[in-house]
């Protein structure tokens, strides 16, 4: 197979975990016959820099005309200062939408490794913690106006939320589709009992529940979801949710699972090209020290293969040896226990290449 990767390294620790995404992708083309060709795409506070914009245009272009695209992460304090609108993170949020990334597939499931490492009580963890946080993507208060303006002698701020039928359909029905290849149970999460938008998103929600007999499908309330997640993950298989709602969930939902930096994500819309990136933020606290955990971007592109070009095969072999990695005591400094070995974070993307 030949394939054109878009590769965006980003800011922060962003280009040290995409190399070591790289090493393991090179060894799979090598093993595998494959050919792996990388364009590299400037976003973000790097590209800021170096075009004076976070996303542009030509940027966007090579994404859009590559088979898919992986990503390390974006933004950093340097940028902190800029207007809401040329911030890195603006960047992310236009590629996105620029591509019609609509489905956030962020998965929290435990490595049994790494259970003495996450932050709940053993009984908690050994009920099991394997679900999907699905969500919304393009839409919501993200995507709403944002005006700041004077009134009455004093700053006024305003975001608009809003969602139309067709936005919560297609991102229901990848829901659903998602549950029936796992444990066919959709939880939606909402806030109907204020949001105007949360009662249609539930509406919308209900009406392809009908279509979907075989699934287990039940509301839960936001609140009540962030307290589920830390009392009773097990009960969850996929959760599905608008944007800003996912976007904090799916932080407390890798939290859970021991390291955030383990965890990747997949964006997808209507074709296969879709953008895979790690969930966890560019950590400027220890850019360029190479002590970063690259294995959420290594399981990224893991997912790439898998979504994006059907090869299940090689997305396994890389699974298979990150738990080797893991199973040889390898633990970069996020995850690192008693008796583990510590390694940097480009011994552990070469342990997860020899281990293919
Ligand atoms: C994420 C991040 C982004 C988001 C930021 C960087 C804009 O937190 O991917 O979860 O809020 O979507
Ligand atoms: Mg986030």
């Amino acid at each position: 197979m030949e394939k054109t990767i878009a590769v965006i390294r980003g800011d922060g620790i962003g280009p040290e975990i995409v190399n070591e995404a790289i090493k393991v992708l090179n060894r799979i083309a090598a093993k595998y016959g494959h050919t792996f060709r990388y364009v590299e795409v400037d976003m973000g506070g790097a590209a800021i820099d170096k075009w004076g914009e976070p996303l542009p245009a030509a940027m966007l272009e090579r994404c859009l005309a590559a088979d898919s695209v992986l990503l390390g992460a974006v933004g950093g304090p340097k940028w902190d200062g800029l207007p809401g609108d040329q911030r890195p993170e603006k960047g992310l949020l236009a590629l996105r939408a620029g591509m019609g990334l609509y489905a956030n597939n962020r998965p929290a499931k435990l490595w049994p490794q790494l259970a003495a490492a996450s932050p709940l009580k053993p009984e908690i963890v050994q009920q099991g913690i394997d679900f999907v946080v699905v969500r919304e993507l393009i839409g919501g208060v993200y995507f709403g106006s944002h005006t700041t303006s004077q009134e009455n002698g004093e700053a006024k701020a305003t975001d608009v939320m809003s969602y139309s039928e067709h936005e919560v359909e297609r991102i229901g029905r990848i829901a659903f589709e998602t549950a029936r290849k796992r444990r066919k149970k959709v939880a939606s999460v909402d806030k109907a009992n204020v949001l105007d938008t949360s009662r249609l998103w539930r509406r919308v929600m209900h009406r392809l529940a009908e279509e979907y007999p075989d699934v287990a499908y039940s509301d839960v309330l936001v609140d009540n979801a962030a307290m589920q997640i830390v009392k009773d993950p097990s009960q969850f298989d996929v959760l599905v949710t608008e944007n800003m709602f996912g976007d904090i969930l799916s932080d407390e939902a890798s939290m859970i699972t021991g390291s955030i930096g383990m965890i990747p994500s997949s964006s997808l819309g209507e074709g296969s090209r879709g953008l895979y990136e790690p969930i966890h933020g560019s950590a400027p606290d220890i850019a360029g020290q190479d002590k970063a955990n690259p294995i959420g971007t290594i399981l990224s592109a893991a997912m790439l293969l898998k979504y994006s070009f059907d090869l299940d095969a090689e997305a396994a072999a890389i699974e298979a040896a990150v738990g080797a990695a893991l199973d040889a005591g390898l633990r970069t400094g996020d995850m690192l226990a008693p008796g583990c070995k510590p390694v940097r974070c480009s011994e552990m993307g070469s342990a997860i290449a020899d281990f293919l």
